[in-house]
């Protein structure tokens, strides 16, 4: 490869590569879904067409200086020199000033605006709380605790209180809100509304360890009546097992060591807190920190081996081959 082709295969990638992120689903800047990234969009949107203005004015400055001032071929003497020019660097002096100010100016209207408490009292409140590597969804008003999904109705002024058990954490879903970080030993608050019903990705936008990657999470927005239906459901304690394989399995999990991280049964059972509240696993669409979908196929392997499926996670036990089908068939009637 000469150096021309190198060059021209770097800037494909280059593209590639920073087109690839503008595509998602998650993209607040053309699918924004709340007052919050509306206002962030149109911020962004300013900036990227002032700074593609000064963009375009320098280097055709470049490019023209460069062609039209070339050395030709008789050349023989050196150019004229010169020395300062004080209109020039008045004018590019200047022009950055007043954009910075301009900039500075949005910038902080934006800040204020999208800080601000809404107008009304909050609809719900949602306590997050950041865990290495997933998030759990507590509803203290509602006495629910789920994990990697926060339903919410749509249109309702939620307010997030942000905790963390271990490290520093970011709350972040780029349609519907900025990033707060999750800090251990203090208590961060932000607000969110969803100005439509639909599923809102997340992720953990603070380095915080090997599986930060895979720190995921949805928030599904919901009309009223689904919403209703989804907090009866939730409060509900886990049905009991049925088959005697469910039963199995319900003996296996409640007796074993799943219930030392795991709460299975309601808001008043017993269980440990290290680990996803499962009373409704299987209402959710995901597992392990929203990394992957939940499906029978996923689950068994994850009970398999959890650390295939993501290194480095906290659940380090297992679930023995012989004992899989029994555990599988009770959560799945975890609903
Ligand atoms: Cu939690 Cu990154």
């Amino acid at each position: 490869m000469n150096r021309f082709t190198s060059l021209k295969v770097f800037s494909a990638v280059i593209l590639l590569v920073s087109l690839s992120g503008c595509g998602g689903s998650a993209n607040f800047v053309s699918n924004s879904a709340s007052m919050i990234s509306d206002q962030e969009s149109s911020l962004f949107r300013l900036l990227l067409i002032l700074a593609g203005v000064v963009f375009i004015i320098v280097e055709g400055g470049i490019i023209y200086a460069v062609v039209r001032y070339r050395r030709r071929r008789n050349d023989t003497t050196e150019p004229r020199q010169v020395y300062a020019n004080g209109p020039m660097e008045i004018i590019w002096t200047v022009i950055p000033v007043v954009l910075v100010v301009i900039l500075f100016v949005v910038m902080l209207n934006t800040m204020s605006a999208v800080a601000a408490p809404p107008a009304g009292p909050a609809d719900i409140n949602v306590t997050v709380v950041g865990h290495r590597w997933w998030w759990e969804f507590d509803y203290p008003d509602l006495g629910i605790t789920t994990a990697n999904e926060m339903v919410i109705p749509a249109n309702a002024n939620v307010k997030l209180t942000l905790k963390s058990v271990d490290v520093i954490h970011s709350f972040w879903v780029p349609q519907l809100a900025g990033k707060t970080d999750v800090v251990p030993g203090q208590i961060n608050t932000m607000w969110l509304t969803a100005k439509r019903a639909g599923d809102f990705n997340g992720q953990c936008a603070e380095f915080c360890g090997i599986e930060h990657a895979l720190m995921r999470f949805k928030v599904v927005a919901v009309d009223k009546t689904a919403f209703d239906q989804w907090v009866t459901n939730q409060k509900k304690p886990a049905p009991a097992a049925q088959t005697d394989l469910e039963m199995q399995g319900q003996n296996l999990v409640i007796k074993g060591a799943c219930v030392g991280c795991h709460t299975i049964g309601g808001a008043s059972a017993q269980g440990g807190k290290v680990g996803p509240n499962l009373t409704h696993l299987y209402s959710r669409s995901t597992f392990a920190g929203g990394a992957y979908p939940l499906n029978d196929t996923n689950l068994t392997n994850w009970l398999k081996d959890t650390q295939s499926l993501k290194p480095g996670n906290l659940m380090t036990m297992h679930v023995p081959d012989k004992d899989i089908q029994a555990v599988l068939a009770y959560l799945k009637t975890l609903k």
